[in-house]
């Protein structure tokens, strides 16, 4: 009798103590994907933000707005046309603030594509250096990822026409994520060519995802003034 006793404490203190195990090796997952100082960010963070930050990023939206972007830090100012918006004091790239104005109105969660190696800021190191990398067909290395993907059924897809293309750093981004089954909604901003044909590239690269082909394009002279078109775009798409 005593003795089935000590093993019934025994085997219940052994199921306890492998629900603890058990407990912690899901915690450890889930804070192991992200390095100690993101972690952080991710328990104080509010704004929506699909990138290192994964765990608050997601904000219980479908809706992704990626986005690639260089502002230039020379040449002409803002209203004259430069690659970069200047709202309330905050520098951004074209694409970066048309991203944020779909943001504020869909409620989607943003990621910015990166390099690991930064793009020269002046506009013709900029102009010669992804000239180069084009002609070589180069794959830039990103910088963060998008961790919870799945959580995503449309995408907003942003970039500036580079030399009539996809700035490579999207090919990078578009051969590294499978996008089967999503709705990519593609916006650029531009110096006159408008998408030229990089809404058939983005479809011949993600052949199984649902590529809008009504993609908002807006001249990069226009960007300033661009919050009502991008307003009516959005509005329009039945999202
Ligand atoms: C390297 C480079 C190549 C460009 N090539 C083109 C082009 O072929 N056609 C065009 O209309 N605009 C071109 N532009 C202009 C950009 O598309 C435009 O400035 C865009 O708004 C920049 O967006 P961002 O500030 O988000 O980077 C080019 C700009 C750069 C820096």
């Amino acid at each position: 009798m005593k003795r089935r006793k000590v093993c019934a404490l025994i085997c219940s203190a052994a199921a306890a103590m492998a629900l603890a195990a058990c407990g912690n090796s899901q915690e450890t997952q889930q804070t192991d994907t992200q390095p100690e100082d993101t972690q952080q960010e991710t328990q104080t963070e509010s704004q929506s933000d699909a990138g290192q930050t994964s765990e608050t990023g997601t904000g219980g939206s479908n809706i992704l707005i990626a986005y690639f972007s260089v502002p230039e830090t020379d040449g002409t100012d803002a209203e004259a046309g430069a690659s970069r918006v200047v709202v309330d004091g905050q520098v951004m790239g074209n694409n970066e603030y048309i991203a944020q104005l779909i943001q504020q109105q869909t409620g989607g969660d943003l990621f910015a594509i990166e390099t690991e190696e930064e793009y020269p800021g002046s506009h013709d190191d900029l102009l010669e250096y992804a000239y180069e990398e084009k002609s070589e067909d180069a794959r830039p290395a990103l910088a963060g990822q998008i961790d919870n993907l799945d959580n995503y059924d449309t995408i907003f897809l942003g970039y500036p026409n580079w030399n009539a293309d996809l700035p490579m750093p999207l090919y990078t981004f578009l051969e590294e994520y499978d996008l089967s089954g999503k709705t990519i909604i593609p916006f650029t901003t531009h110096g006159g060519s408008g998408f030229s044909r990089t809404i058939d590239t983005i479809a011949e690269l993600e052949p199984d995802a649902q590529v809008e082909e009504d993609g908002l394009a807006i001249s990069r002279n226009a960007v300033p003034d661009a919050e009502g078109e991008v307003t009516d775009w959005v509005g329009g798409l039945g999202i």
